[in-house]
């Protein structure tokens, strides 16, 4: 059986956007795969974080993760397997550092991090790629649910692997593939023009957690038309509405407003409250679940270990055979 892994940052909060474009996704796999999950709090620390808070960050959105329905025997926080990190350096040394120079989002985030941190750029920013790869590669996961903005780091983590296994002289490592699923382009609708996103601000996205009159006032106050309508065209404001309605699963009422829409006839206070209302269906469910979750996070936080703890043993035997592979001493687990 396939093996997949992701991972997702503990920054920022999780709103409908991460839902609709990763986690729901996530979710269904896990019906159909061995599937890994993974908080990564290392990967968080390149940017400028607030020391001290990682971790509570990190729980956070284990329970939330856990509250929208990913298994908790599925879900770890990557700094509670160790090995990561000591893949991940022996991984440097088989990385490009023509080919770490290219990533894109390096240069996104490397000027982001000087605005926010006085011009500091992190090493760890830079090398963050290479240990995007140890977390695939240590499970030998072959395929990895991830958007389009995450392709060149796994060409890249193929190629780390392939030089590996060149190097070595046996087909270690699998080469893991991008699985990419339709995914709806869910954009802020305070503003249109731009995805919705944690860091903008909080107008800029739906917490999925909201309470329920939260969502509707933010869907009613969605930007529809600009004023620069354009005859025979959607509106972005009107598309991103339609999106999130067929993203929350309302096809039904999708189809017949679309209808509304082409027969000139489209009330756009309709269209957000049927938006309102279908997010609001799949928030509460996901809040009660979080509120079982708050009342015991002691238990959570057990149950969590404890997949830790078994998803580690796994960890922990590529980096025995991987050391082993190099030449470096072992150590007995
Ligand atoms: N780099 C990914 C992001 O920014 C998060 C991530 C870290 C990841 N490790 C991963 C994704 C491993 C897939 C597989 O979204």
């Amino acid at each position: 059986m396939d093996t997949i892994l992701s991972g997702i940052q503990p920054t920022g909060n999780l709103h409908f956007g991460r839902y609709f474009g990763a986690i729901q996704n996530w979710m269904q796999l896990q019906e159909t795969y061995d599937c890994l999950y993974c908080v990564v709090d290392y990967h968080a620390m390149t940017m400028p974080f607030v020391p001290g808070k990682l971790r509570e960050n990190s729980w956070e959105l284990v329970y939330n993760l856990l509250a929208v329905g990913i298994k908790p025997e599925n879900l770890f926080i990557q700094s509670l397997v160790p090995e990561h990190t000591e893949l991940g350096w022996i991984l440097n040394c088989f990385a490009s550092y023509g080919q770490l120079t290219r990533m894109t989002q390096f240069k996104d985030k490397s000027s982001q991090s000087e605005e926010q941190a006085e011009g500091f750029v992190s090493v760890g920013l830079y090398t963050y790629p290479v240990l995007q790869a140890a977390d695939i590669l240590i499970y030998k996961a072959t395929k990895v649910p991830v958007g389009k903005d995450q392709e060149q780091h796994l060409e890249l983590t193929r190629n780390i692997a392939q030089r590996f296994n060149n190097e070595i002289g046996k087909e270690f490592f699998a080469l893991p593939e991008a699985l990419y699923t339709e995914i709806p382009k869910v954009m802020s609708t305070a503003d249109p023009l731009r995805k919705m996103s944690a860091s903008q601000g909080e107008k800029h996205n739906i917490d999925l957690f909201a309470d329920s009159d939260r969502i509707r006032k933010q869907i009613r106050s969605a930007v529809t038309d600009t004023g620069e309508a354009v005859e025979g065209v959607m509106s972005p404001g009107v598309e991103n509405l339609f999106s999130l309605l067929r993203a929350a699963g309302q096809t039904a009422a999708y189809d017949s407003l679309l209808l509304d829409y082409q027969a000139g006839a489209l009330k756009y206070a309709d269209l957000k409250y049927t938006v309102a209302e279908g997010l609001v269906a799949i928030s509460e469910p996901i809040r009660e679940r979080k509120a079982a979750i708050a009342a015991d996070k002691k238990a959570v936080k057990n149950q969590i270990k404890a997949s830790a703890a078994a998803i580690r043993t796994r960890a922990q035997e590529t980096v025995r055979e991987v050391k082993e592979l190099v030449g470096l001493a072992n150590v007995k687990f």
